[in-house]
C-alpha cells in the first residue's frame, strides 16, 4: 500500500477533504451558472446538477467555509471569475497568446474549453490536480465528446497520449500530481513539453491556502525559478485573523479540512511579501470588495437583480475575506508589470 507517515498525523485524510473541496468548488459555480450569473456550457459535462439552493452570497461574491449549514462552501463566484479571468486575458494579450498557461489544482475548471472557442488559447494549456481528481477529469473528457473533440481539434502530430494520471496533446495537457513534490511535478510537465522559456501565465484559484506556507513559498519559488517571463494568478482567503476569518476556518476544520496555508492569508500584504519575497519583481493584492467595485455597473445591475439578497452586510464581509494577487517578472520586457484590473 502506498501509505505513508502522513497517514501516522491524520494528514492523509485532511488530503481527502481537500480534494473534496473540488466537488464543493464545481456544484458551486455550476449552480451560478444555472442561475445565469454567467456562460459555461462545458461545466454540465464534469459536474452533476446541484440538488442544494446556494445562498446568493456564494454566486455573486465568495464562497465559503463560514456560516450556516448552506453557505458552508467552496466555490467560484462572479467577482471571481471576472477579476481572475480580466487579468488572463490582459496576460495573453501581452503575450499574443505566444505563452503557456499552468492551473495549479485546477479540479473540474473549463478554462481550456473556454478559450478554444474564444480563438485565445496559448501555445500549450496545462493543468495539474491530485490524481485522483485527475483521473475523474479524464473519464469525463474521454466519455464526452463535447469535452474531447476540442482536444483533438487543436491536437496536430502524432497521436496522444493518454492513461489514468494524465493526458498530454498538443495543446491541452492535465497531469495527475502532487504540488508539494516539486521534482516529481517539475518531471511531469517536462514531460508534457512545458517550455521554460515561454512567457507562463501560473493560476491557482483556491489552492495555496490547503498548503502549509512552506509548501506555497517552494511553489512560488519554484515558478520564479524556473519561468524568466511570468505571471502569477492566486485567488484565496485575506484578512483571516479576525473574527470573521476564525469563523471561517473553525466551519472547514468541522469538515476535517484544515487551512494549512492560513499563516499566508493576513492581509494584503502578507499575500504581497510571500511573492516578492520568493524571486517575484512586482506584487499586487487586492480584496474581492475592490474586485466587486471594479465591475462595469451594468454587469453589477444585471447579476444583483438575477437573485434577492437580504444580507448586502454578509456578502460585503464575506469579500473582505477573499483577495485576488497577482505578481510578474518580465524578462523578456513584454510590459507585464503594467497588468491591472
Ligand atoms: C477549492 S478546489 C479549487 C478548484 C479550482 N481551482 C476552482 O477554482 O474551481 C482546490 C483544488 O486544489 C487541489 N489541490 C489542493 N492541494 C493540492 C496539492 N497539494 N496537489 C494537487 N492538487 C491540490 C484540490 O484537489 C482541488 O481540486
Amino acid at each position: 500500500m502506498a501509505s505513508t507517515s502522513r497517514d501516522l498525523f491524520g494528514s492523509e485524510a485532511n488530503d481527502e477533504a481537500v480534494r473534496g473541496t473540488c466537488d464543493d468548488a464545481s456544484q458551486c459555480k455550476r449552480f451560478a451558472v444555472n442561475m445565469g450569473y454567467w456562460q459555461d456550457p462545458y461545466i454540465e459535462y464534469f459536474v452533476r446538477q446541484p440538488k442544494e439552493r446556494k445562498a446568493p452570497e456564494i454566486s455573486r461574491g465568495e464562497t465559503s467555509a463560514f456560516i450556516g449549514r448552506e453557505t458552508r462552501r467552496q466555490s467560484g463566484y462572479y467577482a471571481r471569475v471576472q477579476g481572475v479571468g480580466r487579468l488572463l486575458k490582459a496576460f495573453l494579450q501581452k503575450t499574443k497568446c505566444n505563452c503557456q498557461i499552468i492551473n495549479l489544482g485546477a479540479g473540474m475548471d473549463t478554462l481550456f474549453w473556454k478559450l478554444k472557442d474564444e480563438n485565445l488559447l496559448p501555445r500549450k494549456y496545462f493543468e495539474v490536480d491530485f490524481p485522483s481528481i485527475v483521473a475523474r477529469k479524464i473519464h469525463s473528457i474521454k466519455s464526452k465528446p463535447p469535452l474531447s473533440k476540442p482536444i483533438m481539434e487543436s491536437h496536430s502530430g502524432e497521436s496522444l497520449l493518454i492513461d489514468a494520471h494524465s493526458l498530454d496533446s498538443s495543446r491541452y495537457a492535465i497531469i495527475g500530481a502532487d504540488l508539494r513534490e516539486l521534482p516529481k511535478l517539475e518531471e511531469n510537465l517536462k514531460k508534457c513539453n512545458m517550455d521554460p522559456q515561454l512567457p507562463t501565465l501560473v493560476m491557482a484559484e483556491c489552492v495555496l491556502v490547503y498548503m502549509s506556507p512552506e509548501h506555497s513559498v517552494s511553489l512560488l519559488k519554484w515558478v520564479s525559478g524556473m519561468f524568466p517571463t511570468a505571471m502569477f494568478i492566486n485567488y484565496e482567503q485575506v484578512n483571516m485573523s479576525d473574527r470573521f476569518g476564525q469563523i471561517m476556518i473553525e466551519n472547514l476544520q468541522s469538515r476535517k479540512c484544515s487551512l494549512a496555508g492560513v499563516e499566508a492569508c493576513k492581509s494584503l500584504e502578507t499575500q504581497k511579501e510571500r511573492y516578492l519575497h520568493n524571486g517575484w519583481e512586482r506584487a499586487n493584492a487586492i480584496d474581492m470588495v475592490m474586485v466587486y467595485n471594479c465591475l462595469p455597473p451594468d454587469d453589477i445591475k444585471r447579476i444583483e437583480a438575477l437573485e434577492f439578497l437580504d444580507e448586502k452586510e454578509l456578502l460585503e464581509q464575506l469579500m473582505q475575506h477573499y483577495c485576488l494577487s497577482w505578481a510578474t517578472k518580465d524578462s523578456q520586457n513584454l510590459g507585464l508589470s503594467e497588468i491591472a484590473l
